[in-house]
């Protein structure tokens, strides 16, 4: 398989529920996908299967080439190649690290853990991606002071660091506030531009958070695929409002997008 991700009839069931119901998806390299979904439709869950961390409890999952639960894929060989920031990870990362070993740690593996020797040239890579995503001036700062703007760049910066083959980003914009949103759309739209960036799935809740440069759009409600496909073509009033279930309008304006609900009659 040489496609980044291919998903045939994935279901994670738990409980008797389908958290994830059927999933067939492919992303293809160099391709940007923002998957769109309300609360609850199974967005993390799609992301933890991508990440290789969580077995569906059906259907066939490949991630770079390898096929998930057969004998020549080796997870732990195939966990480096994949960039994951969201949520769960910064609560795993020691809040005393500096924001630079917080990055550079990743170099290595590691959650924890300051008394590796660290190469120079991991250094250097490390204070290249965080003067990437605005951080520079913020290197010696302890990774637990830091804003919620702050330490979701730092964690892009983080996943960065192992050079992935895919980057996977859980509701990056979340719980920022106007500037910090659209200062990180802007860099999310640098990266999703540049031809030598990883592939990238990015979580998102709002249109307003789709970085120009993103390609593809995944809309999932309970648990189901109700669109996929190119930008241009899925992300349309109808199949938002169908996504989250009230009548909405997708306009685009220039690069971005908005959307709204109709008023009421
Ligand atoms: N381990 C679990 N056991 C049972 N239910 C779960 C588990 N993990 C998540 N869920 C439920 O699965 C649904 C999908 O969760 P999630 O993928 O986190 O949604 P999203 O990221 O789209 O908000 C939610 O209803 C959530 O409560
Ligand atoms: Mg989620």
């Amino acid at each position: 398989m040489s496609d980044v991700l291919e998903l045939q009839d994935v279901s994670v069931v738990r409980e008797g529920r389908a958290l994830v119901d059927q999933v067939s998806w492919s992303v293809k390299e160099g391709e940007r996908w923002v998957i769109l979904g309300p609360n609850g439709a199974g967005k993390t869950t799609l992301l933890n299967i991508a990440s290789s961390y969580l077995y569906p409890s059906k259907g066939t999952v490949g991630i770079l080439g390898e096929t998930l639960g057969t004998p020549g894929t080796d997870v732990f060989e195939l966990r480096p190649r994949i960039g994951m920031a969201g949520i769960a990870m910064a609560d795993k990362l020691p809040k005393r690290q500096t924001v630079l070993q917080t990055v550079l740690t990743a170099a290595y593996g590691m959650t924890a853990g300051w008394q590796e020797e660290y190469e120079d040239i991991d250094e250097q890579r490390a204070r290249a991606f965080l003067d990437r995503l605005g951080m520079s001036e913020y290197l010696d700062r302890k990774f637990g002071t830091l804003s919620e703007g702050e330490r979701k760049r730092t964690l892009i910066a983080r996943a960065l660091m192992t050079d992935p083959e895919l980057l996977l980003l859980d509701e990056p914009a979340a719980g920022l506030d106007l500037g910090g949103r659209e200062d990180l759309v802007r860099r999310l739209g640098r990266l999703a531009r540049d031809p030598i960036a990883p592939s990238m799935i990015m979580v998102t809740h709002h249109v307003e958070e789709i970085a120009p440069g993103f390609t593809h759009v995944l809309m999932i409600r309970q648990g189901k695929v109700l669109a996929a496909g190119p930008l241009e073509l899925e992300l349309t009033s109808r199949n938002l409002s169908l996504c989250f279930g009230l009548p909405l309008v997708v306009e685009q304006v220039g690069d971005r997008y908005t959307a709204q609900g109709l008023p009421m009659s």
